[in-house]
């Protein structure tokens, strides 16, 4: 239909033209399309588009003369979304092009635009796609900037790595460990004919063969399961509580991990969680509320302990900091679209802030776990190498397990890896 196409050409711009994030945008929009179908077909016209958009975007470039002035981005998202059904989904031929030439409404040139442009693609589609596929950074759909910095980083891994970026990822769910288990909610999955597989590494973590609407999940109001991927559960496990012990959980926002510590010790331990963001603070409140946990939530700059904290001092800290998220694009694609080069070194150095004052919360015997959804050492094994030639009463604690490889400091989940986001970890303890 073409009002749903329109309804994701919207989008699209609020990405590309306004810097929104996908998720963002698209939750603007979704809540006024009451089928569920319709909601799921602009999702995936607009993560489809947004996944290939470098690829696709060179592919329009062929085709068109000269380039549309940014007053018309949402036409230009049309035209993509048009190449993207006619190259990536099974939708009818004549279909995705009336149905996308409609959508561009009183625009009469648009409508005669997309309607050459994509009977053009369609008559010169195999030369164009190989065109795309010969030009190396074309052909991943990256840009050129994140290409080279993988490259610098993973030179073996690089191809390996964009094309799992590329991929749609898997639905792994984390069972509360207070209300269930692993075997026992594989059971539960299977009473509803949910094919799922336990993950022998992760204690709380299962993966779906194919991803449900989470209100299918058994469970799922009452809090007996969450969404998450299983390098993030990983760190529940990592952090290591002991009964009575107080923690805190730093740049804790939605909550995730937050919940995960929480599930594996609810009685006995203190939960405070800090994050800058009050609106996402929202979320960590929900969700503990969904899973029936509690915990002391504070609004506050992890960089600046002395304005929301007083003597306290933490026997676990997790430090989850903000980071280029390079480890989720398979998650987030439009991170792609929406990340800057210099946006890496701007946020080094705020995790070596963030680093430097969460050490002077903790006890002595104390442990903090430093965690990034990122792959680039700079964020990871080189911040803590970094931060252990200045901290003389900081040791590592070896990470060893069946998951990830072991780094000259810490530990990495390469994208895709083991059925993994990209992470890193690494365990301090304050001697
Ligand atoms: C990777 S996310 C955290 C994800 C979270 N730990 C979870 O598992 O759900 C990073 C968080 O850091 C927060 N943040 C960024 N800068 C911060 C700062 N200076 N102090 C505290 N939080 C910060 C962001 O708002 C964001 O919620």
């Amino acid at each position: 239909m073409s009002s749903l196409r329109k309804v994701a050409a919207t989008v699209l711009s609020k990405v590309v033209k306004d810097g929104q994030s996908l998720t963002v945008a698209l939750d603007s929009v979704l809540e006024s399309v009451p089928e569920a179908k319709d909601r799921a077909f602009i999702q995936a016209l607009c993560y489809g588009v947004v996944r290939y958009y470098h690829r696709l975007d060179f592919i329009l470039q062929q085709l068109l003369s000269k380039p549309l002035r940014n007053k018309d981005t949402d036409i230009k998202m049309l035209l993509l979304i048009g190449i993207y059904q006619l190259q990536y989904m099974r939708v009818k031929t004549h279909a995705a092009v009336s149905e996308t030439v409609s959508a561009a409404k009183k625009k009469s040139w648009a409508k005669s635009l997309i309607n050459a442009v994509l009977r053009q693609y369609m008559r010169e589609q195999e030369q164009l796609e190989k065109q795309a596929d010969d030009n190396k950074l074309v052909a991943s759909s990256h840009p050129e900037w994140l290409v080279n910095k993988i490259t610098k980083d993973w030179p073996e891994q690089v191809q390996k790595l964009l094309l799992e970026n590329n991929k749609q990822p898997p639905m792994a769910i984390r069972v509360n460990l207070s209300q269930s288990n692993q075997q026992a909610y594989l059971k539960l999955l299977e009473e509803n004919s949910i094919s799922a597989n336990a993950v022998p590494f992760c204690s709380s973590a299962i993966i779906l063969e194919s991803p449900v609407a989470v209100e299918k999940l058994p469970g799922f109001t009452e809090g007996m399961v969450s969404v998450q991927d299983t390098a993030a559960q990983l760190a529940a496990e990592l952090l290591d509580v002991k009964a009575g012990q107080s923690v805190l959980d730093l740049c804790a926002a939605p909550g995730g991990k937050t919940a995960a510590i929480l599930e594996r010790q609810v009685e006995s331990i203190s939960m405070t969680a800090v994050d800058i963001d009050e609106g996402r603070l929202k979320r960590v409140k929900e969700n503990l509320q969904r899973l029936k946990l509690t915990a002391n939530v504070i609004a506050g700059d992890a960089a600046k302990p002395s304005e929301w904290v007083q003597d306290q001092k933490f026997d676990r800290i997790l430090l989850d900091v903000p980071c280029s998220a390079l480890g989720v694009i398979r998650r987030h694609p439009d991170i792609k679209i929406l990340r800057r080069e210099s946006d890496i070194e701007e946020l080094q150095t705020i995790q070596q802030q963030i680093l430097q004052a969460a050490w002077e919360l903790l006890l002595p015997g104390g442990i903090l776990l430093y965690a990034t959804c990122s792959i680039l050492k700079q964020e990871n094994e080189q911040q803590i190498e970094t931060f252990l030639n200045t901290q003389s009463n900081a040791e590592e604690i070896i990470l060893d397990g069946d998951w990830g490889e072991k780094r000259s400091f810490g530990r990495q989940v390469l994208t895709g890896n083991q059925n993994m986001d990209g992470f890193y970890y690494a365990k301090l303890v304050k001697k």
